[in-house]
């Protein structure tokens, strides 16, 4: 069983990248953070607070992993909301839970989120930070919503990422940073079929050596 662990900011490209790896390798993708969108659009739509713990730990235990629809929890408001919601502990721990659950699914896994590498799967066999300059990100996430036919501008754009940024490396449980022993990957000046192939090719060098048969020392 192998786990690929892929972690990086908002709009840095890791969730493309983890769906293409894991076709790629024939493993099986959570991208984590659906569980934490899944549990704020619940408290959302039930008018709940997005700071009452016990509340969110409760929904938490219901979510199925199977059926989270990433088109339905991709709005921005969802993605503010569980932003906000991931600093609470009990709920990271029983969102963590789940997730290490998926991560012994054979033949291999990739999990992709904020925490993967450092905290929900710190034996990965694959870790991956995949980054970006703010600016960039907020460039691809600014075409993005125009291209699907919404309204914003640039500026709103960038400060939402720069605020999402503060959040998610500022929290004191689990915050967002590259284990000791993550590849980095900036793609700032690489498309999605560039970071694909530097991504596949460390991974294939890990794979590789872990495949190599022991030899006896001459
Ligand atoms: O990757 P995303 O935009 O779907 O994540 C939404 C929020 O969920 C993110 O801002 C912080 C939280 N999150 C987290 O704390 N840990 C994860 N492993 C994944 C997401």
């Amino acid at each position: 069983m192998t786990t690929i662990a892929i972690d990086g900011p908002a709009a840095a490209g890791k969730g493309t990248l983890s769906r293409l790896l894991a076709g790629a390798y024939g493993f099986h993708h959570l991208d984590t953070g659906l569980t934490y969108r899944a549990v704020a659009k619940y408290l959302l739509d039930a008018a709940l607070p997005l700071d009452d713990e016990d509340v969110a730990v409760e929904i938490a235990r219901t979510i199925e992993l199977a059926g989270l629809d990433r088109a339905v929890l991709s709005a921005h408001e969802i993605g503010e909301a569980a932003s906000r919601i991931a600093v609470m502990p009990e709920l990271r721990k029983a969102l963590v839970e789940a997730q290490r659950v998926f991560a012994r699914r054979q033949p291999g896994t990739v999990l992709d989120g904020r925490d993967i590498g450092t905290v929900v799967c710190p034996d990965a066999e694959v870790k991956l930070y995949i980054t970006a300059s703010p600016a960039i990100r907020a460039g691809r996430r600014y075409e993005e919503i125009i291209a699907t036919g919404g309204e914003t501008d640039f500026g709103t754009v960038l400060g939402d990422i720069l605020k999402r940024d503060e959040r998610d490396m500022g929290r004191a449980d689990s915050p967002l940073k590259p284990a000791e022993d993550a590849h980095l990957i900036d793609t700032s000046e690489m498309d999605i079929e560039a970071a694909f192939d530097v991504a596949r090719d460390i991974i294939d060098a890990v794979l590789e050596q872990d495949v190599l048969p022991l030899r006896a020392p001459d």
